[in-house]
């Protein structure tokens, strides 16, 4: 018997099945040979269980869906600051082989229109173009946690062909933001456009950014969780091209395309989806696989803004003897969690005479920045009121945090 997320990821695709609009990207003559048909999704937990439905399991080119990828890996090697100086992340509201230059430095708008990947790829740290493409190639392997060929017809159809992004590098060497010879900087993109994922590879690379930069099926750290946030934050706002607004009100979640049918998408502490169906809608995003997206995120609620509703009592129990109060904690302890906690101790000490608080932590996940910080305070007030606090865990690691 299947599980349920394996069967709603077939009955959706069965729903989409018979929607044959759009068509087959043929700018690079070879992309054009691919099945039409092809319709796969899979969907990657944090716990790294992988479902998967329909062709989840057949190569097709992973073209703009590296882009993020490759920015990361930029981002690795050189920092946000240095990065930022030769490429923006701001959406540019246009087509993906725009020309979106900013009009004083020349910069692309973002790293996931083809002039910002372009120029992105260029920063990627090596010493000549076979290590720089390796080290994209290695990146992109432990992103989806297992080894990528690349498919050379197609690597050779968009190299014979792709004119329109060599004259993007030209005009962005020109402005002095393209840090390599444009020959050579093209020809890296195109081999990393020519990679070769299936719907599963695609939804273990989002999981990855879904996790803070951790595989969660090889368990593997491939970036550090803030450049995990910054490329999210930038598939947010640009990863649809000129669709990205409508995206991000009608499915909410962060997302990238590419030519070759396939879309990801995370979502962040949950998990990550790859979809794939090569016929492209005008801007060159999956018919399908946009379509797959929007049924998830409306039917089972996932947009990133939807207000959590029912947030559990961090206070599991609270007990005043001999003017000692214990209290138990519960769950995470975020910014609302904390409030709640700090309001409570400050009543407590406010109305009764008290020596001293034991917080009992034994049942507390995780304390966020903002809870530490909260209560750090408090407890320090606390103290400055002759009242010790005291915490009470087999564990004791999340309560040195709180000071
Ligand atoms: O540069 C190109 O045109 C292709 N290698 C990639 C474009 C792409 O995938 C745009 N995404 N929807």
């Amino acid at each position: 018997m299947d599980d349920p997320v394996t069967t709603a990821l077939t009955n959706l695709l069965h729903r989409l099945s018979p929607n044959h609009t759009g068509t087959v990207a043929d700018y690079i003559p070879e992309l054009a040979s691919v099945d039409p048909n092809s319709l796969g999704a899979a969907m990657v937990s944090l716990h790294g269980d992988i479902y998967h439905a329909g062709d989840s399991e057949t190569e097709f080119t992973i073209q703009s869906v590296s882009k993020p990828f490759v920015y990361a890996l930029a981002l690795s090697d050189l920092g946000l600051a240095a990065v930022t100086r030769h490429v923006g992340f701001e959406p540019s509201g246009e087509p993906f082989n725009a020309i979106s230059l900013e009009p004083d430095t020349g910069r692309p708008a973002n790293p996931l229109i083809n002039a910002g990947a372009i120029v992105t790829t260029a920063l990627v740290a090596g010493a000549d173009r076979a290590e720089k493409f390796a080290r994209i190639q290695a990146t992109l392997f432990a992103f989806a946690g297992r080894e990528l060929g690349v498919d050379e017809a197609v690597y050779a159809s968009e190299s014979a062909t792709g004119d329109r992004n060599r004259a993007l590098a030209y005009l962005t060497l020109s402005q002095g933001v393209l840090a390599g010879p444009v020959e050579e900087v093209t020809d890296t993109y195109f081999r990393q456009c020519a990679l070769r994922v299936t719907a599963i590879d695609l939804a273990v690379m989002a999981a990855t950014l879904a996790n803070g930069g951790v595989n969660p099926v090889t368990k593997r750290s491939v970036i550090d969780a803030e450049i995990a946030r910054i490329t999210l934050s930038v598939m947010s706002t640009c990863g649809m091209y000129d669709a990205s607004g409508e995206w991000m009100v009608q499915v909410g979640l962060p997302a990238k395309s590419g030519v070759g049918g396939g879309i990801v998408s995370a979502l962040p502490g949950e998990f990550g989806i790859g979809v794939f169906s090569p016929r492209l809608d005008a801007g060159g995003n999956s018919v399908r696989g946009k379509a797959a997206l929007h049924e998830m995120s409306q039917r089972f609620g996932l947009h990133v803004f939807t207000a959590p509703t029912g947030h559990r009592s961090p206070i599991a129990a609270s007990d005043l003897h001999d003017e000692v109060l214990n209290v138990q904690l519960q769950g995470e302890v975020d910014f609302i969690s904390a409030e709640r906690i700090v309001r409570h101790l400050q009543e407590m000490a406010a109305t009764y005479p008290l020596s001293r608080i034991d917080l009992d932590l034994t049942h507390v996940t995780t304390v966020q920045a903002a809870g530490s910080e909260l209560l750090t305070a408090t407890f320090t007030d606390l103290r400055s009121r002759d009242i010790a606090v005291r915490a009470i865990s087999p564990d004791p690691s999340p309560l040195l945090e709180l000071g």
